[in-house]
């Protein structure tokens, strides 16, 4: 049985005390869905958030990292730097690294294979733009993506893969993938892995949705059956509203 996940992620918000704050908030929330919640801080608070979650359901991941291990590379991050403090999972590809830092899907496949090579769960984002959309090569643009940064990968690797797809559209935007157009992709999506891996690979992964998600819409969309979870932005920097999507499971 796939997983269902909802993880925040806060993106470039959030000081020491401002981090602190809001996971004893978070800590005050009640769990009722059977969802694994993880929150993405700012990788330079990522260590006092893994100290500060404790004891909680709550799993702090990280929302990039490098693909070398060490050596001279100025202002990165690596997975060994990530394991040491206590991180197992990281964020890889997202739209707005993909804009800004020209991560290229060459760049994504070194990426996914040191955090793999480092036993850390990757979720890995990819998503079409809005001109795409218009002009109906979603998909094409979709599977490109999960090809050359994941079809290199042994099938036994997936168990350490979580997708999340997100329509670069839909993302902080206030304007939502549709629960259906959501399923449509993400039923896609699992057919791209099982035509590569075969259905057992294909069912066992989590396959997230990213894009405005909000209290109000989560459970719409995390009703649908090929929706494991929710990549959640501007609606985690909130303990009630991430809660509440937490809880739409
Ligand atoms: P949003 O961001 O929920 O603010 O649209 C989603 C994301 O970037 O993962």
């Amino acid at each position: 049985m796939r997983k269902n996940i909802v993880a925040g992620n806060w993106k470039m918000n959030n000081d020491l005390s401002q981090t602190r704050s809001l996971i004893n908030d978070l800590k005050e929330q009640r769990i009722t869905s059977n969802a694994e919640v993880m929150i993405a801080p700012t990788a330079v608070n990522l260590y006092q958030a893994v100290e500060a979650t404790k004891p909680s359901k709550i799993e702090v991941i990280a929302q990039n990292m490098h693909f070398a291990d060490s050596g001279a590379y100025t202002g990165e991050v690596s997975a060994s730097m990530l394991k040491s403090v206590g991180v197992g999972t990281v964020i890889l590809g997202h739209s707005e690294r993909r804009a800004y830092f020209n991560e290229t899907d060459e760049l994504l496949a070194k990426k996914v294979d040191a955090a793999l090579a480092n036993n850390i769960r990757i979720i890995f984002c990819f998503g079409e733009e809005l001109a795409d959309r218009k002009s109906g090569n979603e998909e094409n643009i979709v599977e490109g993506q999960i090809k050359n940064a994941l079809f290199h990968l042994d099938a036994s690797a997936f168990k350490n893969v979580v997708l999340a797809y997100e329509p670069v559209w839909a993302i902080g935007t206030g304007e939502t993938a549709s629960p259906e157009q959501a399923q449509d992709m993400h039923e896609f999506i699992r057919k791209t892995l099982s035509d590569k891996y075969g259905a057992n690979v294909a069912d066992s992964v989590s396959i997230l949705y990213g894009g405005s998600v909000k209290p109000n819409n989560a459970n719409e969309i995390f009703s649908k059956p090929d929706v494991d979870g929710g990549l959640i932005g501007g609606a985690s920097l909130k303990a009630e509203d991430f809660f509440a999507i937490v809880n739409a499971f």
